[in-house]
């Protein structure tokens, strides 16, 4: 069972519900749960009626919202789905047409910390990095990629996901160490990568070198910019008239795509430029540094 507390601080959580501008009577969806910080901003500020719809893919997030579900009772519905799913889970629970959506994509701090999860080069654990058991849908894992992609593939996933410009001399590090045995932990291919790093960069940069590496393979096994791109689209056909979407983004390959799908969205009110979060919130919250917020309004 997982710990009941989340230790996740959310990034932009008042810029973000700012921008939904919950109501009483109003129903959301948070297509991404993860701490419930949120959630449970927006059944405050749709409070006394209004309901809430939070999704996440992971059973974790979902036992610790549980939890605190009975403070809200039938105004809070929690559904263990990907958020590719959107469109189907909304219609099923009667969040269909809805009055605002949120995205705060990535993974929290309770998943980098579970090391059966293998999502952090600080912490061993199993080289797996899915989310949840729906992250994709041939149980793909981080290990797969790593022992069986030929080292092509392995240089195109570093360069496209990782925007690794190390992503040959790794690739080749990998499959030269996989010979040997196979690589099966986190910490067996953080030191993989580390070691294929050239010692003067890797003193030059406060950033661990498997930090891309990381992010290219957790972006592979999870599939998520494919299922953005799905959610996104389906998230504009659910919104009502008048209802906004907000998504928060961590990096330039979410980024991207939330802004140019949000180009297509017809009859829409699109911010030009997103929001970034202030260098106070970046002091206290690291994660926060990368962080953009994209809102979009459907026009009533
Ligand atoms: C950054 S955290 C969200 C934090 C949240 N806003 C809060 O207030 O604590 C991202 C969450 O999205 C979930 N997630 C990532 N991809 C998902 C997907 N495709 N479908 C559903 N949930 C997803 C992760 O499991 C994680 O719990």
């Amino acid at each position: 069972m997982s710990n009941l507390t989340s230790s996740h601080v959310a990034v932009m959580d008042h810029e973000t519900i700012d921008a939904i501008k919950p109501r009483p009577g109003g129903r959301y969806i948070d297509a991404t749960l993860g701490g419930a910080t949120y959630s449970e901003a927006l059944l405050e500020g749709s409070s006394p009626d209004g309901r809430v719809l939070s999704l996440d893919l992971d059973p974790h997030a979902l036992d610790r919202a549980r939890e605190r579900q009975k403070l809200y009772g039938h105004r809070w519905t929690l559904v263990e789905t990907n958020f590719k799913n959107l469109r189907s889970v909304a219609q099923d629970n009667d969040f269909a047409p809805c009055d605002g959506i949120v995205f705060d994509l990535g993974l929290s701090s309770d998943e980098l910390a579970d090391p059966s999860k293998g999502l952090s080069f600080q912490i061993d654990g199993p080289l797996d990095m899915r989310l949840g058991p729906q992250a994709n849908e041939d149980g793909l894992t981080a290990e797969d990629i790593v022992n069986r992609w030929n080292e092509r593939e392995l240089v195109d996933l570093l360069r496209t996901y990782g925007e690794e410009r190390f992503a040959a001399r790794i690739a080749n590090a990998i499959v030269k160490r996989r010979r040997i045995q196979p690589i099966r932990s986190t910490m067996d291919l953080s030191e993989v990568v580390a070691g294929s790093v050239p010692s003067g960069i890797r003193a030059k940069t406060r950033i661990h070198p498997a930090t891309k590496t990381f992010q290219a393979l957790r972006i592979a096994v999870n599939d998520e910019l494919a299922n953005l791109k799905i959610a996104l689209r389906d998230a504009w056909d659910v919104l009502a008239p008048g209802g906004n979407i907000a998504v928060v983004s961590f990096h330039s390959l979410e980024d991207r795509i939330v802004k140019q799908t949000f180009k297509q969205y017809p009859n829409a009110t699109v911010s030009k430029k997103p929001i970034v979060p202030g260098a106070e919130e970046v002091a206290i919250n690291p994660r926060a540094r990368s962080a953009k917020l994209r809102i979009a309004t459907k026009n009533a």
